[in-house]
């Protein structure tokens, strides 16, 4: 087989770049090692920076999310009892939507469906050979047999634990890592949002995150030990653990219900340098990872995505490497203040097991801070609605 650029990986990221890709003429085989089914029933981001939502309408494939979307003009901070509002709109005149990584990729696997794009399913032992060279190529295997795709490049899109990065030999690649000391248990279930915008929650008993997706159906996390088992974690207890960690105006509120998806994340800061390497582009949690405070995952994927679609098509079109040139460094430069937002949102909001009384007074200063600051809490709309790209 022979494509232009083959992706490895059908999450968000492979396929935004691959319906970017088609409308501007540039042909993809997209290879993903799970089911369609599998990917679809990951429940995993659900706030979109406006960067992502304008990547949607470009690809074409905006109907759907701009009918069912929530727009989200501010979000709640929560310390014990005392909770406040900041709101983007009044700040900084932006905002940011609602609409779960499930339906978008939903979207996108449709609209791939519908103009005839390749996607092979279920492939194993994917590898990439020569992407130092002018003419790499990919081999995997399918239903037991084993194939080849001859390609101009290939776009690493296939997650933390893709075969994408470690292509990159040690003697070029630098990894950059911080592994926090626990986990988010996240529930959904089906019952109506207790507030109208999230309330991210800063108690003695740890973090808690109320979002949603619509009106009937909402997502809740409680910050966890990271050896906990989802199993001993029961629907009442999650409840009540949840309610015990949100002011009181709002867990008076909290409608309950059975979880309907349940499961457990560990929290990690992670950056790969450089995202290039010959004809190989990382993009996405191929190349970094934000711990989940601040929802900067899925839309940290969408600005890579931007950078390299934008490098192709100067390529392709232009016959200029540019763009692609400069891939790395331009995708890491707002990566690694999207990082810097996800780790300070993270060390204002969670209990750290090792925090001191004086840890403790500082983390409260700056929730304060957050809180009376409008300087601060300007700086906090900027990264949240997501820094220019
Ligand atoms: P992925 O979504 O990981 O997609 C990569 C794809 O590549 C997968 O489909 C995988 O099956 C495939 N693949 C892997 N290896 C291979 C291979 N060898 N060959 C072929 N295919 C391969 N972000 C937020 O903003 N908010 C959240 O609440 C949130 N929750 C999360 C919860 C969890 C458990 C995880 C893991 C992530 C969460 N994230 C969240 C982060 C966000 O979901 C990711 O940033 C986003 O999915 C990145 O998209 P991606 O396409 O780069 O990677
Ligand atoms: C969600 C997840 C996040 O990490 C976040 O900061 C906001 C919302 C969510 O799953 O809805």
């Amino acid at each position: 087989m022979r494509t232009q650029v083959v992706i490895v990986g059908g999450g968000p990221s492979g396929l935004l770049l691959g319906q970017l890709l088609h409308r501007k003429g540039i042909e993809t085989i997209i290879l993903e090692r799970k089911t369609r089914d599998y990917v679809l029933g990951r429940i995993r981001a659900g706030i979109l920076e406006t960067g992502l939502v304008d990547m949607m309408r470009e690809a074409g494939v905006s109907d759907r999310m701009d009918k069912e979307c929530f727009i989200h003009h501010g979000t709640c901070i929560s310390y014990e009892n005392e909770m406040f509002d900041i709101n983007f709109q009044e700040l900084i005149g932006q905002n940011v939507i609602v609409y779960g990584q499930t339906e978008v990729t939903r979207d996108l696997y449709d609209a791939r469906d519908a103009c005839g794009g390749r996607t092979l399913f279920e492939v194993e032992d994917v590898e990439i050979r020569d992407a130092e060279t002018d003419s790499p190529h990919v081999t995997f295997t399918i239903d037991g047999s084993a194939k080849r795709i001859d390609c101009d490049f290939v776009a690493g899109c296939d997650g933390f634990h893709g075969v994408s990065r470690k292509t990159i030999p040690d003697t070029v690649r630098k990894d950059y890592e911080k592994v926090f000391p626990f986990g988010w248990l996240g529930v959904l279930s089906e019952t109506p949002p207790v507030h109208d915008e999230l309330v991210y929650a800063n108690s003695a008993r740890g973090f808690a995150l109320c979002s949603m997706r619509n009106e009937h159906l909402s997502r809740y996390y409680v910050q966890c030990d990271l050896d906990d088992d989802v199993f001993e974690w029961s629907d009442d207890r999650f409840w009540d653990e949840l309610k015990r960690r949100l002011p009181e105006s709002v867990a008076d509120k909290l409608v309950t219900g059975p979880s309907i998806e349940k499961s457990i994340a560990p929290l990690r800061s992670f950056v790969c340098e450089p995202m290039r390497w010959g004809r190989l582009f990382l993009c996405g949690d191929a190349a970094h990872i934000v711990p989940p405070t601040g929802a900067k995952g899925l839309n940290t994927a969408a600005s890579d995505v931007h950078y390299l679609f934008k490098g192709l098509v100067q390529y392709y079109q232009d016959n200029d490497t540019n763009g692609i040139d400069r891939y790395s460094e331009r995708a890491l430069a707002r990566i690694w203040k999207a990082e810097r937002f996800s780790w300070a949102t993270t060390n204002m909001l969670h209990r750290f097991p090792d925090q001191s009384e004086f840890d403790l007074k500082m983390q409260r200063a700056e929730i304060e801070s957050l809180h009376y600051n409008e300087t601060a809490q300007k700086w906090f709309a900027q990264n949240y609605v997501g820094l220019p790209y």
